[in-house]
C-alpha cells in the first residue's frame, strides 16, 4: 500500500468508528424505551441523570475521539490550532450562569424576546443576544426566531438548582484565571520547579486578590464558596459518571465502608439507599462532617436512624482513619489527585496503619493512560482504542486530560497513570488486586501486600 493509499485507509477507518459508535450510542438511548435525544429537545433524556452510563460513555468516547482526529486531518491547519485559543465559550457560560439566563428562560419554554430577557437579567440586550448566538453555535440554547431565545437540553444544565452548572462556575470563575498565569507560574524563580500545593498558580493569583491560607482554610472559612464547591463536587460525580461505582463493584460482599474525605456524602448517601446492609463512616476534616450531618438528614434520614451511619472528623495528614473496615474509600473520589505523592502517600499509609487483611483501599480518580505507555505496564487490561485512533482515544479523554490540568492550576498536583497509581501503593505496602474501568473515572483496589 502506498503511504497516499494508506492515509486514505485512515480516514476511511476514522468514518467506519463514527459511524459504528454513533450507532451505538442510538442504541443505548433507545434500549430505555424512551427514544433518542433530539436537537430541540427541552427536557432532559432518561439516561441523562442515569446512574450507570458505561456503555453509552464508551461510545461517545470513540465518536469523540474519532471525529476530532478525523478534523484536524482535513481541516487546514490554520483552522484547527486557531480553534483551540479562539474559544471564548467559558466565558459566555459563566454571563449566562452569572445572570441566571436558563432560569429566566425556563419560565417561558416556546421562548422569549431578548428584550424582556435582557431587561430581567438586568443586561444590555445586543450583547445578551451575542452571547447566546455564540452558545447556541454549539446547541446550548436555540433562537427560535429572530431575536427570540429558549433552552435546550444543554442549557439547562445552566439552571441554578443544576450541580454539573455549578462545577461549570467554578471553573469559569476561578481557574480560568489560574490558567492565565500558567506560563509565569512556570518560569517564576519561586514557583517554576516546586511540585508543593503552595506553589500552585492559584496561590500566584490569590495572593494578589490577597488571599492568604491554604485551598481547604480558603472553602471551609466561607460558606458561599464551601456550599458552591460541595455542590460542584455533585456535579463533577454526574459528568465523570463516577456513580457507576455502585453498580459495578460488589458491595453485595462486604458490610463496612469507610468514606474518605467524605464531603457532604457524595458517595456514601447513594451507597447507603442502595446497599442497606452496609455499615457507613464518614470521614472529614471536622467543619465538613456537620455540614455533611445537615445533607444526610435532609437527604437520607433514614440511614441516620437506623444508626448504620457515622461521622468521624479526622485530618488524613495526621490521624489514622477507624480501625479494621471492610472497605476504605479513598474515593480518595477525587482526594489523591489533590496531593502530591509525598502527601498522596502520608494519607495511604495512615489507612495501611489500620486495614485488617482483608480490607482494601479503593482509590476512585481518573487515571490518564498515554499514548506512549510505560513498557513494564503496558495497557494493563485497559481498553484502548482502534487503529488508527490515538490508544488512549486522543480527544475521546479530553476531560481527563483537561482535569489533570485543573489539578494543577488548583492544587500543583495531578492525575496519575496506573503506573504511576501502583508505585504510590507500593511505597506505603499496599498492592493493587484489581482495577474497575468506569471510562471516565478508574476504581483502583489495592490490598495489604503479602511479604
Ligand atoms: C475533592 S473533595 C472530594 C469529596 C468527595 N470524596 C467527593 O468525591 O465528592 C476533597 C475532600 O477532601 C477533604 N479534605 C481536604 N483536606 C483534608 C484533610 N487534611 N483531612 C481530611 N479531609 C480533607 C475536603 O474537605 C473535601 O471534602
Amino acid at each position: 500500500m502506498t503511504d497516499l493509499d494508506e492515509a486514505e485507509a485512515k480516514l476511511e477507518a476514522l468514518l467506519d468508528i463514527i459511524n459504528s459508535s454513533a450507532r451505538q450510542a442510538i442504541a443505548e438511548y433507545k434500549n430505555t424505551g424512551h427514544g433518542v435525544p433530539s436537537a430541540d429537545a427541552t427536557a432532559f433524556h432518561l439516561l441523562d441523570s442515569a446512574t450507570d452510563t458505561i456503555a453509552l460513555k464508551k461510545a461517545i468516547r470513540l465518536l469523540e475521539g474519532a471525529y476530532h482526529q478525523l478534523s484536524a486531518i482535513l481541516a487546514p491547519p490554520q483552522h484547527t490550532v486557531t480553534n483551540f485559543v479562539l474559544n471564548y465559550n467559558w466565558a459566555c457560560i459563566d454571563v449566562a450562569l452569572r445572570a441566571r439566563i436558563a432560569d429566566v428562560l425556563d419560565k417561558h419554554p416556546e421562548g422569549l424576546s431578548v428584550d424582556r430577557l435582557a431587561e430581567a437579567v438586568n443586561l444590555d440586550k445586543s450583547k445578551t443576544a451575542r452571547i447566546l448566538r455564540a452558545l447556541s453555535l454549539m446547541g446550548c440554547f436555540k433562537e427560535v426566531e429572530r431575536d427570540v431565545f429558549a433552552n435546550t437540553r444543554l442549557s439547562l444544565i445552566l439552571k441554578s438548582t443544576n450541580n454539573t452548572g455549578c462545577f461549570a462556575g467554578l471553573h469559569s470563575r476561578g481557574v480560568t484565571k489560574y490558567a492565565g498565569v500558567l506560563y509565569e507560574s512556570m518560569t517564576d524563580e519561586e514557583f517554576s520547579r516546586s511540585h508543593e500545593p503552595d506553589k500552585a498558580p492559584r496561590v500566584l493569583v490569590s495572593r494578589r486578590e490577597g488571599i492568604t491560607g491554604n485551598y481547604w482554610k480558603m472553602i471551609n472559612n466561607d460558606d458561599e464558596r464551601r456550599e458552591a464547591f460541595h455542590r460542584a463536587m455533585l456535579g463533577l460525580n454526574e459528568m465523570v459518571g463516577a456513580s457507576a461505582v455502585l453498580h459495578h463493584y460488589p458491595w453485595d460482599n462486604i458490610s463496612s465502608v469507610v468514606d474518605i474525605g467524605s464531603g457532604i456524602g457524595t458517595f456514601s448517601t447513594p451507597l447507603a439507599k442502595m446497599f442497606p446492609h452496609l455499615k457507613i463512616t464518614n470521614q472529614d476534616l471536622p467543619e465538613v462532617l456537620l455540614e455533611a450531618q445537615n445533607a444526610w438528614e435532609k437527604n437520607a434520614p433514614e440511614a441516620l436512624l437506623d444508626g448504620r451511619v457515622e461521622f468521624v472528623p479526622f485530618n488524613f495528614l495526621e490521624d489514622v482513619p477507624v480501625v479494621g473496615k471492610d472497605v476504605y474509600y479513598v474515593r480518595l473520589r477525587h482526594i489523591i489527585h489533590n496531593w502530591p505523592d509525598h502527601e498522596a502517600a502520608t494519607i495511604l499509609r495512615n489507612i495501611r496503619k489500620v486495614m485488617g487483611p482483608n480490607s482494601r483501599v479503593l482509590i476512585h480518580d481518573c487515571v490518564l493512560f498515554h499514548t506512549v505507555q510505560e513498557p513494564d505496564i503496558g495497557t494493563d487490561g485497559l481498553s484502548t482504542a482502534p487503529e488508527p485512533m490515538l490508544p488512549n482515544f486522543g480527544a475521546g479523554a479530553h476531560r481527563s486530560y483537561q482535569m489533570d490540568m485543573t489539578m494543577w492550576l488548583i492544587h500543583n498536583t495531578k492525575e496519575r497513570t496506573l503506573g504511576e497509581l501502583k508505585i504510590l501503593g507500593a511505597s506505603v505496602g499496599l498492592v493493587l488486586t484489581q482495577v474497575y474501568d468506569l471510562v471516565e473515572t478508574m476504581v483502583v483496589e489495592f490490598r495489604i501486600t503479602q511479604s
